[in-house]
């Protein structure tokens, strides 16, 4: 069992099943760079606190730096046998280096080095992330500027109930993800500590400098309790919380575009690449791309619900189930970074990294206003309005609501829109009722008419723009 990394104590070779089902380089080989960044920094406090010589040091950060090479080019021979990135990494050192790579374990277990090359790993992904999110921001905003005068019937149950600006229903939706780019700065605090140092679980008896090898690395604070630092994986169960919300935000905003795309709806059209035909129907232009990415929220919210129930009923300290953390995270990881990139380029279209202006030839998706517009007029979506306006005459809300909908009766026997009744019948359901009436019963004076904070009204949608636009200028 030599070969392995472990000790003579075996006496019996590991079968082939038994290797396939514990190995994890088939996956893990994937935080190659972290490990091996990890390890440099491990080596280089071991060095400076004098428990390695410089020369082990210099021999460990020449075997790293080769090794490094040597898998970027794709030529490292990835070793089912050495189970893991960690051990394949280390054998590769030793062979190289001889006793200097032996050394380097000193002080360290690979409980407390998977850890650590999980946060690190994930602590970059992050910030990729963070930076995705804003650009499905910037996208949106792209959009909503020259929207805000676009109206389109807003829905509640599905049935039509008010008119609300295009720019501001897209605002509905930075919102969201804004609050997600909040919630992965917040639980980046917790990814970005160190549990080097823990070792196996219970710390370590070598003098080791551990503040040295977080500053080096880049980590804000120490894992302070040894047990905890190798066995907890709460902050891989936050973060694919976390992408589970960037998810069904995205699934939502993906549910929109579908039927916005739908005839029965052709409020907006997508640029073909983001569309595929049917191999039997030639009519067909299908949304696939927004619909994937409503799917695949499923995966994610599932990744979720794996992670934490490894977690539940693990005793203290760390426990070979961990190793089943890796493939939810790295997908999780992946399914949203792929989505977010998509998803804004569908919808805001390519930015030319040159110039930062939009591509001509891949704009985003295109409003129909006219679609938009004619489907507002259908479903009284100003019927609130006219209440409101007697309300604003003196009348109780209540009578005016039993008023309208006397109105609203006799403008669906007429097959007309309460604003295409004549005043004089308009009138006639209230003495209270205006001769300014009509201009209330517009889509656009209802709109103007909601200038509460975070209402619809133009004036009100131009500050959010303008808000965002700051905001994510200042980030
Ligand atoms: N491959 C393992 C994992 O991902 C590394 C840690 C293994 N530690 C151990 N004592 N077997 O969790």
């Amino acid at each position: 069992r030599k070969d392995q990394g472990w000790s003579a104590l075996f006496s019996e070779p590991m079968s082939e099943l038994v290797q396939r089902y514990t190995a994890s380089v088939g996956f893990d080989q994937r935080l190659w760079r972290a490990d091996i960044r990890g390890s440099l920094a491990h080596a280089r406090m071991l060095g400076r606190q004098g428990l390695i010589s410089a020369q082990d040091v210099a021999d460990i950060e020449r075997g790293l730096a080769d090794i490094a090479t040597e898998i970027e080019a794709g030529r490292f021979e990835w070793k089912l046998i050495l189970e893991d990135v960690h051990l394949n990494i280390e054998a590769a050192l030793t062979q190289r280096v001889g006793d200097a790579g032996k050394r380097l374990h000193t002080g360290r277990s690979r409980n407390d080095q998977v850890a650590t090359d999980i946060r690190l790993w994930l602590r970059d992904e992050i910030d990729g992330l963070a930076s995705l999110l804003a650009a499905m921001q910037l996208a949106l905003l792209r959009v909503a500027e020259r929207s805000v005068d676009v109206i389109l019937p807003g829905f509640t149950h599905m049935q039509v109930a008010q008119p609300v600006s295009f720019a501001h229903h897209l605002l509905a939706y930075v919102e969201m993800f804004a609050r997600d780019a909040e919630r992965l700065a917040d639980l980046r605090k917790r990814v970005n500590r160190l549990p080097l140092g823990a070792a196996a679980l219970a710390g370590t008896s070598y003098a080791l400098d551990r503040a040295s090898v977080a500053a080096e690395l880049g980590f804000d604070a120490l894992c302070e309790n040894s047990l905890d630092a190798v066995s907890d994986r709460d902050f891989a169960i936050e973060f694919t919380a976390f992408g589970s919300l960037v998810m069904v935000h995205v699934s939502r905003l993906a549910e929109e575009i579908v039927l916005w795309m739908s005839q029965n709806f052709a409020f907006i059209n997508l640029s073909d690449r983001y569309c595929t035909g049917s191999s039997i129907m030639p009519q067909k232009r299908n949304p696939d791309v927004a619909e994937l990415a409503r799917g695949k929220s499923g995966r994610v919210v599932g990744h979720l619900m794996g992670l934490i129930t490894l977690m539940k009923g693990q005793p203290l300290a760390y426990n070979k189930d961990n190793q089943e953390d890796k493939e939810p995270l790295f997908d999780t990881v992946d399914t949203v970074r792929d989505t977010l990139r998509i998803m804004a380029e569908m919808v805001g279209g390519a930015i030319d990294p040159a110039t930062g202006d939009v591509d001509p030839k891949n704009p985003g998706l295109t409003v129909q206003p006219e679609a938009m517009r004619s489907a507002a007029l259908k479903g009284y979506a100003t019927a609130t309005d006219l209440a409101d306006h007697l309300v604003k005459h003196g009348v109780p809300f209540r009578d005016a609501h039993e008023v309208v909908a006397h109105g609203v009766k006799l403008a669906m026997e007429r097959g007309l829109d309460l604003a295409e009744l004549p005043l004089a019948d308009l009138k006639a359901l209230h003495p209270q009722v205006g001769d300014d009436v009509l201009s209330v019963l517009t889509l656009e004076g209802s709109l103007s008419a909601r200038q509460v904070v975070g209402g619809t009204a133009p004036v009100r949608v131009r500050e959010q723009i303008a808000r965002h636009q700051a905001r994510l200028a200042g980030a």
